[in-house]
């Protein structure tokens, strides 16, 4: 199955912001209820280990992706551990219940931060979250190469992946939030309206859930990308982690400085 770049619904700027972050909302309840992304807590931690530092920017956050839940698993200890949120479309209601549940600081940043051109003022190991999927080759390559640039580490999580099982899997994920709708917070009234009378959540996150698979980079495609890479003192990582019992599988990628100056990628 060919990668093809495609569009989805909630990235378009023409998509209402409400319904976006309505969306996003629904994704950060159902990453934490589902943690679909505990399986990558020990790679992160190692690479933070290796970093020495403790200082997380995410890009892409939406509402908090995976992060309320994934802190808990990783407490690393190091006394400048937080992370940082933020995105092209911030979400500081959101960011604010992610802080209240989250056991370690949860920051965010309230302006707009392009993963495409992090500012340099933003210090700490790059993570994304079922995000790098929406960046064309060119512009995939070029933020693994602005990390690397800036001298940081950079993490790539991915839940959708171009397989007929994953985009199965979005038929399951979209009817999700009938069940817990309820329960997502801030509440709103617009996302029971737009889950229950008039089903547009559901159906964007079933239509981009598909279109985010058939987006999705495999790791061979990942390792592809960083063969030209301007960077010889880096570790990488990549591959597929199983899931656990009723867990989807996770692409991932991982980049870090090496201590020492050793070889090209590998
Ligand atoms: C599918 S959501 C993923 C959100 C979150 N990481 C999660 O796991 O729930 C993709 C997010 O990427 C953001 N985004 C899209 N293009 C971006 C860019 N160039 N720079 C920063 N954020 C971007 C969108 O605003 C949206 O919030």
């Amino acid at each position: 199955m060919r990668r093809r770049q495609l569009i989805e619904l909630h990235e378009q700027p023409w998509f209402p912001t409400f319904l976006r972050n309505d969306v996003t909302d629904t994704l950060q309840y159902g990453f934490n209820l589902s943690q679909a992304y505990v399986p990558v807590a020990p790679l992160l931690l190692g690479a933070l280990d290796s970093t020495g530092s403790g200082a997380i920017v995410d890009l892409c956050s939406g509402a908090g992706g995976p992060w309320v839940g994934l802190a808990r698993r990783i407490q690393w200890k190091t006394a400048d551990a937080h992370i940082l949120l933020t995105d092209k479309n911030p979400n500081p209601a959101a960011y604010a219940n992610a802080q209240a549940g989250s056991t370690i600081p949860l920051e965010s940043h309230h302006e707009p931060v392009d993963a495409r051109h992090v500012p340099k003022e933003l210090q700490g190991f790059r993570t994304m979250f079922t995000s790098f999927h929406h960046f064309p080759p060119h512009e995939a390559r070029a933020i693994i190469q602005n990390a690397v640039g800036s001298r940081e580490g950079i993490g790539i999580f991915e839940v959708p992946r171009r397989a007929p099982a994953a985009m199965l899997l979005m038929f399951l994920w979209c009817l999700a939030p009938l069940l817990f709708t309820p329960f997502i917070r801030p509440f709103r009234w617009s996302r029971l309206l737009y889950t229950y009378l008039l089903p547009i959540i559901p159906l964007v996150l079933l239509f981009d859930g598909v279109v985010s698979c058939l987006r999705a980079y495999r790791p061979a495609e990942l390792r592809e990308m960083i063969e030209n890479l301007k960077a010889t003192d880096y570790q990488w990582e990549t591959g597929e982690l199983r899931g656990a019992f009723l867990r989807p599988p996770v692409t991932y990628f991982i980049a870090y400085p090496r201590g020492d100056s050793g070889a090209g990628p590998h």
